[in-house]
């Protein structure tokens, strides 16, 4: 059974993770966490005072410095990576396979890809999207000027689900469950980032990020919102290896044209006419 202690200490930690980085406690809250904290300075046995200490005295040792709270998008992105590596919620399903594998690309970028979750590749390179997939996709930003490097690209669901210890290649997508589990992860990675925009690399990231359902052919081609971010569903690039015809190209390039616009990039004569 975890004591109030344990439970206090496990509720602070996870609210960064929820973008809370600061919380209000009353004198009596202020005077139990730093009888806690003399406690553990003094080897976990308790402190005999003379005198009681004033709240505001007390307030100065147990409040949190400014140099503890995760402040620039690096430091945040940082304490999120150690935070995933540990996520109980996706640990405790046991479904998912060990390694963690967060994102890649600049914690500045205006433009966030997500997509739904590590393959073989991406476990063993511990970088999203470098498999196949990760060579289409990063074909795609190049015909739009852009270099990975210079976006942001992450998945819904930060480790590699399972398909049993004979499980070599073969990949699957994470279950509803698997989304559910590490959602808070990526939703910390957009409320650290704040894009200008998002795409969601096919439907199971949409699936989690929007709560849509619906298939990728009704959703592509419109706005919708992630935390009041613009975000576009598009196909995911390996649609894109099952399926290399024209009208997916088209359908993917349209969607990318869409986005450039909304980010205030230059669209040659030669971007637009790609598939006229
Ligand atoms: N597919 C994804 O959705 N994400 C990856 O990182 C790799 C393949």
């Amino acid at each position: 059974m975890p004591t109030l202690k344990q439970l206090t200490v496990e509720a602070l930690s996870n609210l960064p993770m929820q973008g809370i980085t600061s919380v209000g406690i009353d004198a009596e809250a202020r005077a139990i966490l730093r009888e806690w904290m003399l406690t553990a300075r003094n080897g976990g046995k308790a402190v005999q005072h003379s005198t009681p200490k004033e709240p505001q005295a007390a307030a100065a040792t147990a409040t949190p410095t400014h140099a503890d709270v995760p402040q620039t998008v690096e430091e945040k992105l940082a304490w999120l990576r150690e935070k995933a590596q540990g996520w109980k919620a996706a640990r405790a399903l046991g479904t998912l396979r060990d390694s963690m594998v967060f994102a890649t690309g600049s914690p500045h970028a205006q433009l966030m890809l997500v997509g739904e979750a590590p393959g073989y590749e991406e476990e063993l390179q511990q970088e999203p999207f470098v498999g196949p997939a990760g060579q289409k996709l990063t074909q795609i930003l190049a015909a739009m000027g852009l270099q990975r490097a210079q976006v942001y690209i992450s998945n819904i669901c930060k480790f590699r689900p399972s398909m049993g210890p004979q499980q070599h290649t073969a990949n699957r997508a994470p279950s509803d469950e698997e989304i559910a589990a590490c959602l808070p992860i990526i939703q910390a990675e957009i409320r650290a980032i704040r894009p200008t925009c998002i795409i969601c690399l096919g439907g199971t990231a949409a699936r989690g990020l929007l709560g849509h359902a619906a298939s990728v052919a009704s959703q592509r081609g419109k706005w919708f919102e992630t935390q009041g971010i613009p975000t576009r569903v598009t196909y995911h690039p390996s649609y894109l290896l099952r399926n290399d015809t024209i009208s997916a190209r088209r359908a993917v390039w349209e969607d990318m044209l869409a986005v450039m616009h909304k980010l205030g990039m230059t669209i040659t004569e030669k971007q637009q006419n790609y598939f006229r």
